[in-house]
C-alpha cells in the first residue's frame, strides 16, 4: 500500500479539512505531517461546524486512527482545548483511542509565542503576518537542535529541559524590550503537558509503515498551502515548514516511493491571509464581494483574507512541486452570481510575458494577464449530481483541466460534507 496525500495548492484555507472529512471513511489512518495550530481546518456536517487546529480531520470517523506526525509542532494548550471542545460536543477521541501523537513532534512553548510576537513587531510594515502561534521559533529550535519533543515529556528531567530552553528564550527576549508576564500561560502549558501524556505516544515512522505493510490505507493531511512552503513559497512571506508532498515523507517517515495519489486542492478563485505577494489580488469591490460571499475570514485568527482571481501559473507550479495526480476544486458556489469570472494565464514581468512564478516576485511586481470566462449564474449549493452541473461551469472545469494537465475529480459546492460531487473522468 502507499500513502495518499491531500494538500493545498494555493496560500492555505482551500478546504482541506472538509475534503479529508469526506475522504476519511475510505482510510484507516489520517496523519497530519507539518505545521501546527497556525492551521484552521473547518468541517461541517449535520448542521454542526468544527474548526480543528492540530487534530487531523479524520477525527469524526470512529473507525479511523488519527496521527499527529513528527513533522508537526504541537501547542499542548491548544491541543487540550481542541479535545475539550470535542468532548463538549460529544466526541471523545482520547477515550475512544483514535488519536495518537508522534514522540518526535516538537512542542511549542509559551516563550516561542513571545518570540514570534517580538520578531513580528520588530519588522513593522514588512512583517510576515504570522498567526503568532509560535510556529517559526519552534521550527528554529528544531533545526537548531534545541527543541523539546513530545517524547521528552515523560523523561525524568523534563522540567530541567523546559527551564533551560525557557531561559534561552528569555535571554533573547530581553534584547527586544520588556518581557510580558506569561505566568498564567506557563501554568496552563505545564498542566497541558500532563494532559497530553494521556494520549498514546508513538513512533510515527513505524506506525505508518506498519499500516502500509498490513495493507491499510493511509492519507496524509497537509496544512497551509504550497505557496507558503518555506523553500518554494514567496519567501520570506511563508510558513516555516515544507507544505509540499516532500514534507509528508519527512513529516511522517515515509519513503518517496511509498507515495500514492496526491490530491491537490484549490479554490475556484484565490485567497491569501497575511503579508506577501499575491499577483491576482483584487483591491476593489469585486474583491470585497468574493470575501463576503466566500466568508473569507480566517478560521484561526478571524483576519479578513485577501481575495483575487485564480492564478494558473501559480497552480501549475504547485502541481509540479507536489506531483499532483487529482485536482479538487472548492467553493465554486461562491462564483454563482458572477456574470464573468477571470483566470490569470500569464504575468507581465519586467517588460516580458511569462507563464511561471518568477524568483523576484517580492521586489518586482508580476502583473496578471487575465482571460475572461463566462459565469454560470446559477445556484450550485443544492446540486447533488454531476448531471446538474451547468454548462458554463463544465466549460470552466474543462478550461482549467486543459491548462493544468491534471483531471479535476471532485467539485465542492458548499461547506457541508454533503455538498461534494465526484466527477467522472
Ligand atoms: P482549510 O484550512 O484548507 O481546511 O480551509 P478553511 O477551513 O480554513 O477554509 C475553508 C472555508 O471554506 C471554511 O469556512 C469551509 O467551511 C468553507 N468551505 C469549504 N468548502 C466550501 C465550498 O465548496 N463552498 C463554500 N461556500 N464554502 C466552503
Ligand atoms: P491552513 O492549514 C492560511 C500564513 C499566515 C502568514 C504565514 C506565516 O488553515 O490552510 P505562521 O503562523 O506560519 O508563522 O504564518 O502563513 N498561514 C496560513 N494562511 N492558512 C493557513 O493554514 C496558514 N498557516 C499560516 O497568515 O501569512
Ligand atoms: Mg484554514
Amino acid at each position: 500500500m502507499q500513502v495518499d496525500v491531500l494538500l493545498g495548492l494555493q496560500w492555505g484555507d482551500e478546504g482541506k479539512g472538509k475534503i479529508v472529512d469526506v475522504f476519511c471513511p475510505k482510510y484507516d489512518l489520517i496523519a497530519r505531517f507539518q505545521g501546527g495550530p497556525n492551521a484552521g481546518h473547518t468541517l461541517e456536517f449535520d448542521n454542526k461546524k468544527f474548526v480543528l487546529n492540530t487534530i487531523p480531520s479524520g477525527i469524526f470517523n470512529e473507525g479511523t486512527l488519527n496521527l499527529i506526525g513528527n513533522g508537526v509542532v504541537i501547542d499542548p494548550i491548544i491541543l487540550k482545548r481542541e479535545l475539550d471542545n470535542l468532548k463538549t460536543a460529544g466526541f471523545d477521541p482520547v477515550g475512544k483511542g483514535n488519536l495518537v501523537l508522534a514522540r518526535k513532534a516538537h512542542l511549542i512553548l509559551p516563550t516561542h509565542q513571545l518570540l514570534d510576537a517580538a520578531s513580528e513587531s520588530k519588522m513593522g510594515a514588512g512583517k510576515i503576518g504570522s498567526t503568532l502561534k509560535g510556529i517559526g521559533p519552534t521550527y528554529m529550535d528544531k533545526t537548531g537542535r534545541n527543541g523539546l519533543r513530545v517524547g521528552d515529556t515523560t523523561l525524568p528531567d523534563f522540567q530541567e529541559r523546559y527551564q533551560k530552553l525557557k531561559e534561552k528564550h528569555l535571554n533573547i527576549l530581553s534584547h527586544y524590550g520588556e518581557i510580558p508576564d506569561f505566568s498564567e500561560k506557563e501554568e496552563a502549558f505545564l498542566a497541558a503537558i500532563e494532559f497530553i501524556k494521556s494520549i498514546p505516544h508513538v513512533d510515527s515512522e513505524h506506525l505508518v509503515n506498519q499500516y502500509l505493510k498490513a495493507g491499510k490505507r493511509v492519507l496524509a493531511e497537509g496544512a497551509q498551502g504550497t505557496l507558503l512552503d518555506v523553500d518554494f513559497g514567496s519567501y520570506p512571506f511563508v510558513t516555516s515548514s515544507n507544505t509540499t508532498t516532500a514534507g509528508a515523507c519527512t513529516g511522517l517517515g515515509v519513503a518517496p516511493n511509498k507515495i500514492g495519489k496526491v490530491y491537490g486542492i484549490f479554490k475556484a478563485y484565490a485567497t491569501r491571509v497575511g503579508g506577501g505577494p499575491f499577483p491576482t489580488e483584487l483591491h476593489d469591490e469585486t474583491g470585497e464581494r468574493l470575501r463576503q460571499l466566500g466568508h473569507e475570514f480566517g478560521a484561526t485568527t478571524g483576519r479578513a483574507r485577501r481575495t483575487g482571481w485564480i492564478d494558473i501559473p501559480a497552480l501549475k507550479y504547485a502541481i509540479m512541486l507536489n506531483g499532483v495526480t487529482d485536482l479538487i476544486m472548492m467553493k465554486a458556489d461562491v462564483l454563482d452570481t458572477f456574470e464573468k469570472i477571470y483566470a490569470c494565464t500569464h504575468y507581465k514581468y519586467n517588460g516580458e510575458v511569462i507563464d511561471y512564478m518568477p524568483y523576484e516576485i517580492i521586489t518586482h511586481q508580476a502583473e496578471p494577464i487575465l482571460e475572461e470566462i463566462e459565469g454560470w449564474k446559477q445556484d450550485l449549493t443544492g446540486i447533488t449530481s454531476e448531471a446538474e452541473i451547468p454548462t458554463a461551469l463544465r466549460n470552466y472545469i474543462a478550461y482549467l483541466e486543459k491548462a493544468l494537465e491534471v483531471p479535476i475529480t471532485i467539485l465542492s459546492v458548499g461547506p457541508d460534507r454533503k455538498q461534494t460531487l465526484a466527477l467522472s473522468k
